[in-house]
């Protein structure tokens, strides 16, 4: 239960939408074709934890990272970003399963670049990390950071900025000019906002378009609030920059949940976790002075039979998802109903509501359904049976909320 109000305090955080269309200056770019990126994150591979009678996505941990890097491939992605949290805890073995998995996909074609998250490091520090990823951005980087974890790719006109948003064990900190922590806050330090800048001003010079991508979040309002764990340190500036640079969009993860938000001339795109509905990841098309994004359910079941797996769940996995859902919103409305009774029919209409308005709001049709969920016969037993629990000012939230963008979005500059 701690996990899923966790999950659903950072699903209602997650989805204020503020600010204008993204606009920013037209800039030149030497890409003549568009790029398709694939960005994934929260993969939370853990091979230590694969007892498929718990029922639940994060044990088939291996499989979805594959079918991830398989339907990327298959969907026409040049390369795939992903923002942090690989794996679940950093411990050696688990990195080098992740890392065997990369280089499968490299070989067939698919460019890997990675980011540490809170749960990459310690016990292995940041220098083994830069190892553990030598071919997935460290070594094949413009230019790195030598404070953090930062690097820098340049190719087809794109300057891709992958910020290290630390937030990890302060022990585990250990590049020779990284500085020394107490906490494991998630920070930029001023020489990474230096090597930044930089490089920003060369993407101008150039007119590369500029993009960014780190494991935390800018924008929401909780990651504007020091203290409150979400904040990185120095996030505002960073913010600054990318719209005095004219960065189009900003790539995150973290939150576990689909989020956009756009505050001036700049967008945040949220990844949602990869173990959970609808295992899902984000799909870009960069053009010229454009950008297209789309989310991407992956194709389980088709990945399943396409590698000969003999699992039913794999081979079933949309169903089985599907059905996940619904016994989602029964067991929750259950166990609020225990503290706020409903009578058996009002407990039917509860979950009626709460099943829709979560296929409605990962099928990025909340917005348009707005109207027609406020009419539902669940609606009002359904908060009454809420009062107290973080679902209720969570889906109020989710409701009021609701936009387009989650569905899809343009962005020209
Ligand atoms: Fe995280």
């Amino acid at each position: 239960m701690r996990r899923l109000i966790s999950t659903l305090l950072a699903l209602c955080l997650a989805l204020s939408i503020g600010g204008t269309a993204a606009v920013a200056e037209k800039a030149a770019s030497g890409r003549e074709n568009s790029l398709r990126i694939a960005v994934g994150s929260d993969l939370h591979l853990d091979p230590d934890n694969t007892d498929k009678s718990l029922g639940s996505e994060v044990v088939y941990s291996l499989e979805l990272v594959d079918a991830l890097l398989l339907d990327a491939k298959a969907q026409g992605a040049e390369m795939i970003l992903l923002t942090g949290d690989l794996v679940n805890g950093g411990k050696p073995h688990r990195h080098e399963a992740l890392a065997d998995k990369l280089r499968r996909a490299e070989a067939e074609g698919l460019p890997v670049y990675v980011l540490p998250g809170n749960h990459d490091l310690s016990p292995i520090t940041q220098t083994q990390f830069a190892e553990y990823y030598a071919e997935f951005g460290y070594d094949e980087a413009y230019s790195r950071d030598q404070s953090s974890l930062s690097y820098c790719i340049v190719r087809d006109g794109l300057m891709l900025l992958m910020m290290d948003t630390a937030g990890y064990s302060a022990g585990a900190i250990d590049l020779p000019e990284a500085p020394a922590r107490s906490d494991n806050e998630p920070f930029f330090t001023e020489a990474t906002l230096r090597w930044a800048e930089a490089l920003m001003q060369e993407a101008q010079r150039e007119g590369w378009t500029l993009i960014a991508a780190g494991h935390y979040n800018l924008l929401p309002e909780i990651s504007k609030q020091p203290g409150s764990g979400y904040c990185i340190e120095n996030g505002d500036r960073f913010t600054e920059l990318l719209k005095t640079y004219g960065a189009p969009l900003y790539l995150s993860g973290h939150m576990h949940v689909r989020g956009v938000y756009q505050e001036d001339s700049l967008t945040e795109l949220l990844t949602e976790f990869l173990l959970g509905y609808p295992t899902a990841y984000s799909m870009l098309d960069l053009g010229q002075n454009t950008l297209q994004y789309a989310p991407r359910r992956i194709d389980v079941d088709a990945w399943a039979a396409r590698t000969g797996q003999s699992d039913p769940v794999l081979l079933h996995f949309a169903d089985w998802q599907q059905e996940g859902l619904y016994h989602y919103a029964v067991n929750n409305v259950a166990y609020m109903s225990e503290r706020n009774p409903l009578t058996e029919e009002e407990k039917g209409d509860a979950v009626g509501f709460f099943y829709t308005v979560m296929n409605a709001f990962w099928s990025g049709t909340l917005y348009e359904q707005r109207k027609a969920v406020e009419a539902m016969p669940g609606y009002e037993p359904f908060f009454r049976c809420a009062e107290g629990y973080a679902y209720g000012w969570w889906l109020k939230d989710l409701i009021e909320k609701a936009t387009p963008l989650l569905k899809g979005f343009s962005l020209e500059w």
